[in-house]
Order: C-alpha cells, then sequence, then structure tokens
C-alpha cells in the first residue's frame, strides 16, 4: 500500500509529515531501526541485529509498497525521519486473513508528543480499508506508556505470554496480546 502524503499537527503544535517508506530510503531505514533498537530494550532485535543489506531493504519495503494489504508507514519532522509504524497480515493464511499486526517505533526524543497516536490512527484507519477486522500487537509488559497509548486507542490486553524476549543478558520479559476490532 501506499499513502504519498499526510500533514498533521500534534497536541504540542508541531508538523509531522507521513508517507509510505520509500525503497530509495533503504539505507535511512536501517540506521532508523538500528538506532530505535539501541535506544529501547521494548523492541525484538539487537542493534547488532540489524544486520540487513541496501538491496534486502530495498526488496522490504518495495513488497510493502505493491502490497495490497501491508503498509510501512513514515513520520518526519522537517523533512527527517523519526518513527515508523506498520501493519501486515499476521500470516499468509486465508482464514487469518481478517487479522493484520502493528508495530510502531519512534525515536526516543520525539516521544511523548502525540506523534505516536496520530501515526497509530492513520494505520488502524488504512487497516481497516484494507478490509482487516482485526488488530494485534504484542507488547512488554513494562511499557506502559505504548499500553497507555493503545489502551487509549481501544486495544485490549487477551493474554500474556510469559517469558516473550529473552535478552542477550539472559533476563526475559513478559509480553501483553493485545488486540483492537475494526469494524
Ligand atoms: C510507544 C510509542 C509509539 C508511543 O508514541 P508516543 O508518540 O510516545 O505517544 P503519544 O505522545 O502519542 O501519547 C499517546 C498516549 O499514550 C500515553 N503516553 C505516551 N507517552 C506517555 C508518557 N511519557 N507518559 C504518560 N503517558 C504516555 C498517553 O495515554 C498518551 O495520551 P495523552 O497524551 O492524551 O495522555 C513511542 O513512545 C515509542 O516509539 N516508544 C519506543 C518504542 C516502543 O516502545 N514501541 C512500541 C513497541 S510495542
Amino acid at each position: 500500500m501506499r499513502i504519498t502524503q499526510i500533514k498533521m499537527i500534534t497536541k504540542t503544535g508541531m508538523e509531522v509529515e507521513f508517507k509510505s517508506a520509500d525503497p530509495g530510503e533503504a539505507e535511512l531505514e536501517i540506521a532508523y531501526l538500528k538506532q530505535c533498537c539501541k535506544e529501547t530494550r521494548y523492541l525484538l532485535s539487537e542493534p547488532e541485529d540489524i544486520a540487513y543489506t541496501v538491496e534486502s531493504e530495498e526488496k522490504f519495503i518495495s513488497d510493502y509498497e505493491t502490497s495490497d494489504n501491508s503498509l510501512m508507514l513514515n513520520a518526519y519532522v522537517n523533512g527527517t525521519l523519526i518513527g515508523n509504524g506498520s501493519f501486515a497480515p499476521v500470516r499468509d493464511a486465508k482464514r487469518l486473513s481478517h487479522r493484520c499486526s502493528m508495530g510502531i517505533a519512534l525515536f526516543r526524543e520525539f516521544c511523548g508528543m502525540g506523534i505516536g497516536e496520530l501515526l497509530l490512527n492513520i494505520l488502524m484507519e488504512q487497516a481497516k480499508k484494507a478490509s482487516f477486522e482485526i488488530m494485534e500487537l504484542d507488547v512488554v509488559t513494562t511499557n506502559t506508556n505504548a499500553i497507555r497509548l493503545y489502551e487509549k486507542l481501544g486495544f485490549e490486553t487477551i493474554g500474556e505470554r510469559k517469558r516473550a524476549i529473552k535478552y542477550k543478558d539472559g533476563t526475559y520479559a513478559d509480553e501483553l496480546l493485545m488486540v483492537k476490532t475494526l469494524l
């Protein structure tokens, strides 16, 4: 799916531009991912795991663009990439085709300004347009800011997965499974 440009103003008065990731920005996207994984333990990868080549990332982004039910949406402030959110089918299976999973991450310095809420609202609207009925996500139980955002936008907790994440230092994190009905 492709979105050319949506401009919005946050609750703090900042202009944010949202548009689909472009394969030409593959290098930038890899750098963004590495930085986000460095800044927070709430994502699934260690920074060193982000070892994608520019070619593989170009293909990854381009697959989102050409798909009719997956969206990778970037957020820019003053022309600089500061965050990203995406959705895609939970699995490539006809009987699960009404469910999508969602992920979102902003650079730390842009958190808490209302950008995540704007981004997630666009993702939910586009997922609904793509005929998804349920949006799902997993969130670390201690990620209270993210959980508050999801609850605010109507996501409900349907379960908890103990020891869902194992860090390289041998410690674990539990995750909540949250869903939002888009109908
Ligand atoms: C989680 C994340 C996407 C939320 O986006 P955000 O832009 O920071 O959130 P917003 O500013 O839009 O806040 C929306 C709501 O979330 C809650 N919230 C977010 N940050 C908060 C904070 N620092 N303190 C209290 N509540 C907070 C509030 O309910 C807020 O609504 P309100 O302002 O009306 O009270 C963002 O913080 C982020 O990228 N974090 C790092 C990566 C991550 O954890 N990703 C999610 C993995 S599941």
